[in-house]
Order: structure tokens, then sequence, then C-alpha cells
């Protein structure tokens, strides 16, 4: 457990910082609880599968392709699946979305965490930033693809960032969404993170009057796979990690713990449009408040979607 960890208290929620992903479902049955994590191969995809199962879900667990997704199924106990669901391939989202809704059996959550950040250079997908795309317009098809399949109290949950504050400051750059006008790694990736909570909040204002919730995290600061693109060699990123990790990070138990208290404790129930932190809740941007910016991401997202081929 880092130093950061031992002084830090728990929130009003009786969770905290050192809050592990099993210490939040602790006690908590989920048998009969289908629930679908994104990125179940790596980091926190994989331990939020792995704790989820062993509270008694069937985690589907998804991954870039069918192997890797299999593959970590299959390195959990309990029930899991995997399937393919490439986030930056409009046509692997769809097959994803066909096979879910082929099954016809509900989901009661959807922990969407897969994601990458601060890729060096410009990347892109169909000629949109490549963070973007991925971390929000992939989640997005994933999402609104499987709404039908969501159960009437079901959950999604999006992995954001404290990161989003990195984002520029109007917000969502629409004129330059390619980033071809000018683009800079951790802005991008703070873009991204931005839309995921934005998304969020578009989705819990659609789903109010309803039982479902959709609420965003930040999971804490974890070494995880997340930081290959960091541009310092390997060896001393794994240093510096190293160091920092007994200093500051979050351990990955402990960095599931948010998406797995949104996701599947009681109390979460609650929560609807909210942004949580170390498993309570905490202030986001000002603007990540803003429903007219999060309405015109929807209709942009719906238009970029519509357009893919
Ligand atoms: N770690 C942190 O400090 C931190 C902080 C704030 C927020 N987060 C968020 O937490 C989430 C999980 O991150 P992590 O730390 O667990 O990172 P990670 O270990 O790198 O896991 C990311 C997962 O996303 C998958 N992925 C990446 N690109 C994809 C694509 N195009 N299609 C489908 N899957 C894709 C990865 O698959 P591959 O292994 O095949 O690449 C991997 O399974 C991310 O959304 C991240 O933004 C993390």
């Amino acid at each position: 457990m880092s130093l950061y960890a031992l002084i830090k208290s728990n929130g009003p929620s009786g969770f905290g910082y050192r809050s592990t992903a099993e210490d939040v479902t602790a006690g908590v049955s989920l048998a009969g609880k289908r629930i679908l994590v994104t990125g179940c191969n790596s980091g926190l995809g994989f331990e939020t599968m792995r704790v989820l199962a062993q509270r008694g879900a069937h985690v589907v667990g998804t991954a870039r392709t069918t192997g890797k997704a299999r593959d970590a199924a299959m390195r959990i106990r309990e029930s899991a699946e995997g399937i393919a669901c490439e986030l930056s391939d409009p046509a692997s989202i769809r097959a994803c979305v066909a096979a879910l809704k082929a099954e016809g059996v509900p989901l009661d959550a959807m922990v969407c965490n897969a994601g990458i950040m601060a890729l060096p250079k410009l990347e892109q997908a169909f000629g949109y930033e490549l963070q973007f795309f991925t971390n929000h317009i992939g989640h997005f098809m994933l999402v609104t693809g499987l709404t039908d399949l969501l159960a009437e109290d079901g959950r999604v949950v999006m992995l954001s960032s404290a990161a989003h504050r990195m984002a520029p400051k109007e917000g969502i750059q629409f004129d330059n969404l390619s980033g071809e006008k000018g683009y800079k790694a951790g802005m991008a990736y703070g873009q991204s993170k931005l839309a995921n909570l934005l998304f969020a909040k578009e989705l819990a204002r659609r789903f109010a009057g309803s039982e479902r919730t959709a609420n965003a995290v930040h999971p804490g600061v974890i070494a995880t796979n997340l930081m290959r693109h960091i541009p310092v060699p390997r060896p001393i990123l794994a240093g510096i990690m190293g160091l920092l990790s007994a200093v500051a990070f979050k351990t990955v138990p402990q960095g599931a713990a948010t998406q797995c208290y949104a996701a599947a404790n009681p109390q979460a129930a609650a929560l609807n449009g909210q942004y949580l932190a170390d498993c309570n809740i905490a202030p986001a941007r000002p603007d990540a408040e803003d429903a007219a910016l999060a309405a015109r991401l929807w209709d942009v997202s719906e238009q970029i979607v519509a357009k893919l081929p």
C-alpha cells in the first residue's frame, strides 16, 4: 500500500482511496447478473471482470480480438466469456452488439473500461483522432447499440479520468475532431475522457424517470499498460512507476474499486449522472455539467456513427 493511501480516510460511502474492488463488493451477491466489461484483458478491466465474476456475475469481457478476450475469461475460474470488440473498428463493434442481441440475455451493467492514453503522434481512425474515436465513439456505438438489452435497473459505468481536466478550454473541439488543426497528446486524451464524462451525464438525463443509471468514474492513478505510450524508455518508466507506486499510486485492486462500486454496490443504485472518485461523488470540471455541450456531443457522435462504413 502506498504512503498516500495510508493517510487517506474513507468518504461518506464508507469506502475510499484504499478500498479494493473486493472490498466494495464484499457480501454482494451478483448471482444471476450479467455484466459487460470492455478491455477485459489488462489492468483495471481484468480485475473488474475477476471480482464481479467472483461475486457470482456472468461477465462478458470484451477485448480487441476474440483470442485476447477468451484468454482473459479463461484466466479466471468463475463464469466469464470473451468476445471481440475492437473499439476503433465499427464492424467489430456492430458484430459484438449483434452477437449479444442474438443471445437476447439482458445486461445488468456495462463497464466501459477500455481505453488508450497519450498517443505521442496524431493517429486517426476514419479521419477522427484515435483517442476520441476509441475511448468515446467506440463506446458510444457499443452502449447505444446495446441500450435495448440493458435491464430495467441496468447501470452504465463510463471510465473517465481526472485527466478530463486536461481537455481543451472549450471542452470538445468540434472543429478539430480530426486532430489535424493541432494535436497535443495530453489534451487529446483529456478531451476523450471529458467526452466519456459528458456521455455518462447525457445518458443519465435520458435515463431520468427510469431505474437505469449512468455514471462516470476516475479510478485513481495506477501503473498499468495504459502508460505504454509515455515517451520514456520502458526500464526507466518501470523504475519511476515502482518508486511512485510506493509513494502515491493505487494498486490495480484499488484502481478497479470505483467502477466495481458503481456497477455492483447496492448503494450506487441511487446514483445517476455522477462523477465518482475513490468510490464517492467527486467534483468534475464545471463544463462537465453543461447539458448543452453534452447534448451537442451526443448529436455529433450520432452523425459520426451514421457515416461510418
Ligand atoms: N491507469 C490509470 O492510472 C488510469 C487513470 C485514469 C483513468 N484510467 C482509465 O481506466 C481505463 C482502464 O485503463 P487501464 O489503466 O486498465 O489500462 P490498460 O491496462 O492499458 O487497459 C486498457 C484496456 O483497453 C483495451 N483497449 C485499448 N484500445 C482498444 C481498442 N481499440 N479496442 C478495444 N479495446 C482496447 C486494451 O486492450 P490491449 O491490451 O489489447 O491494448 C486493454 O484491455 C481506461 O479507460 C483509462 O483511460 C486509467
